[in-house]
């Protein structure tokens, strides 16, 4: 089984549950052409994204590594009318190009994109408000994902749910004498997700349009 086969498989899948979406084609195009790396959720997992935020009723969702708002735009879409993203990036250029790709696709209203480390917005956004939010998305720079979900847990309510990206890695994620960061902290978060007694866990491998990998998702005990 090969790459060609995930990606052919995925467009595939994507024709049937996918259509063409002049927002989220031009949210892509739009980061394509400012220079954004390629490496936006696919469309099956974005709708997947979207399909788990409407079967949860969430109304407040935080995401945490925005890049040109692609997945966002997939979030925004299943939030209720008073609904809303706060979504929080580290590139003030990703983040222009974000804002500009909610603005086309009717969701300024709903997306909030902050700039800035998250690890230094995540304070004021706990600070701000009160109000848990009922959905993460974790998907910035993988050496901090302990820490981004433990804010997670912070801000979370029993019933929140928690995906965090990429904890595959075309199977890397198992080699625990790799000199790399992003495996490194994943690994942590598996391992911290797992022994979490205030969460149920577990993690799924993907193949598709971006090679091998997968997500973990859990949910908060009530
Ligand atoms: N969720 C997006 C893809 C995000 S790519 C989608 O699927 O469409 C990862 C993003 O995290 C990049 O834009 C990168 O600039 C951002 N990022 C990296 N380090 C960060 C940090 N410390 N805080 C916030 N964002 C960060
Ligand atoms: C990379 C980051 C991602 O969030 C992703 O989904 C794929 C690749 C990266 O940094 O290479
Ligand atoms: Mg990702």
């Amino acid at each position: 089984m090969s790459t060609e086969t995930w990606s052919a498989v995925d467009h595939f899948l994507g024709d049937f549950f996918v259509p063409a979406d002049e927002a989220l084609d031009e949210a892509l195009r739009a980061s394509d052409a400012a220079g954004l790396p390629a490496i936006a959720v696919s469309a099956v997992q974005g709708k997947l994204l979207h399909l788990l935020a409407r079967i949860h009723g969430a109304r407040r969702i935080l995401e945490i590594g925005t890049l040109g708002g692609y997945s966002t735009i997939w979030l925004a879409r299943a939030l209720p009318t008073e609904g809303h993203v706060v979504s929080l990036e580290f590139d003030p250029r990703h983040a222009e190009v974000a804002r500009a790709n909610m603005a086309h696709a009717g969701l300024a209203s709903k997306v909030d994109v902050r700039v800035g480390k998250a690890l230094d917005t995540l304070p004021s956004i706990a600070e701000e408000t009160s109000e848990p939010f009922d959905f993460f998305f974790i998907d910035a720079d993988k050496e901090n994902n302990p820490a981004y979900f433990d804010w997670a847990l912070r801000l979370s309510r029993p019933g929140s749910v928690i995906v965090i990206d990429n904890v595959v890695r075309g199977g890397r994620v198992i080699d625990g004498t790799l000199d790399d960061k992003a495996i490194q902290g994943t690994r942590r978060v598996l391992e911290r997700m797992g022994r979490e007694p205030r969460v149920s866990a577990t993690a799924i491998q993907t193949v598709g349009t971006k090679g091998y990998d997968g997500f973990a998702i859990a949910v908060v005990n009530r």
